[in-house]
């Protein structure tokens, strides 16, 4: 193992910069050579290529975004194209790529160690929806970003005895729903996977402060509803008019938390250090906060589905 590449691909996550600092760097001090590829799988297809030194991802660790720029491509779902991929990466002498991405890119990783190409998936997405881990790169200061704002949102609901709609992403999980609505005490959390019918939730919004609340938060991960739904359907059965926060890319920027640079770190290593003893074609799953190498079919056949007492505990607490 002589050059090994890495790209990041899907949506951004806060974290995913520290990521490709501590691939090339650990990479570096291993010995190897390191390539950068652009736009993820799509700038593999147009060969956006270019060395990356230990300089090259000074003063990133705590930068959002990515360096190396990130896509969706859909083309890539096709075997023509994951093919002329794998060519990139032998006519580029790479001899192993590193995805750093979510359950999409790794599904692509899989296309392409399916072909022959050695390849490591580190998990980064602020969803924490992928297989195999119970945490990805992102999640956590995805979570920190919603939680100062619902506090905000907060502050002025509480002013006017107000409802408050705030939609989060999350994609078809309801992770960031669930966690943000904990942490700062949401009295709905509204996700995909336990659907609640919007009578239910006016039913609720009705007993409560008929008990004495005087302003409520409604979290709506987007993968359950639109929030100007759940709104107009507020409106027209209670007759109160809840204000609609969409917080969309708030949640995907920003300085990684503590617990983040870390992961990225962590799980940059154990990448790197498995290439090297020999492993091929595997997640850096954190499993009780340990960081392992799963083989991509055994990582599939794992899920870290949203906790149902967690889920319990916010309406406990909510009333
Ligand atoms: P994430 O990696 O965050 O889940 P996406 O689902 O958008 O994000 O996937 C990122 C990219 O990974 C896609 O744009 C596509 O290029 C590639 N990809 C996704 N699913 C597959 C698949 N089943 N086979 C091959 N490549 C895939
Ligand atoms: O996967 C991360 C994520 O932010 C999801 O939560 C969201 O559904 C999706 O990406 C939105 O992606 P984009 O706006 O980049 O199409």
């Amino acid at each position: 193992m002589k050059r090994i590449a890495v790209l990041t691909s899907g949506g951004d996550a806060p974290g995913m910069n520290a990521a490709v600092r501590a691939v090339v760097r650990k990479g570096i001090y291993e010995g190897l050579d390191v390539v950068g590829i652009h736009r993820g799988y799509e700038g593999l297809l147009n060969e956006e290529l270019r060395p990356l030194l230990r300089r090259d991802v000074g003063g990133i660790v705590n930068r959002g975004g990515t360096l190396l720029k990130t896509a969706r491509c859909p083309e890539f779902m096709d075997k023509v194209y994951q093919k002329k991929a794998a060519e990139v990466l032998k006519k580029y002498d790479i001899d192993a790529l590193v995805v750093i991405g979510g359950d999409g890119s790794m599904a692509g990783a899989q296309a392409l160690a399916e072909l022959g190409v050695v390849t490591m998936t580190i998990p980064g997405t602020i969803d924490n929806d992928m297989c195999g881990t119970e945490y990805t790169i992102g999640f956590d200061t995805a979570l920190n970003t919603v939680v100062e704002a619902v506090s905000k949102i907060r502050d002025t609901t509480t002013a006017h005895d107000r409802v408050a709609i705030v939609e989060v992403m999350g994609r078809h999980a309801g992770h960031i729903a669930v966690g943000s609505g904990l942490a700062c005490g949401a009295e709905i959390v509204l996700i995909p996977e336990k659907p609640v019918p919007l009578e239910d939730v006016c039913r609720h919004l009705d007993e409560t402060h008929r008990a004495g609340k005087t302003n409520s938060i409604i979290i709506v991960a987007e993968g359950a509803y639109h929030s100007y739904d759940v709104c107009n359907f507020i409106k027209e059965h209670m007759h109160i008019s809840p204000s609609v926060t969409v917080l969309g890319y708030l949640q995907r920027g920003g300085m990684p938390s503590a617990k983040d640079a870390m992961m990225a770190a962590l799980m940059s290593e154990a990448a790197i250090d498995g290439l090297l003893a020999g492993k091929r074609n595997c997640l850096t799953a954190s499993v009780n906060d340990h960081v392992l190498l799963l083989p991509y079919e055994e990582a599939k056949s794992i899920t870290y589905p949203v906790s149902d007492a967690w889920y319990d505990l916010i309406s406990v607490l909510g009333r």
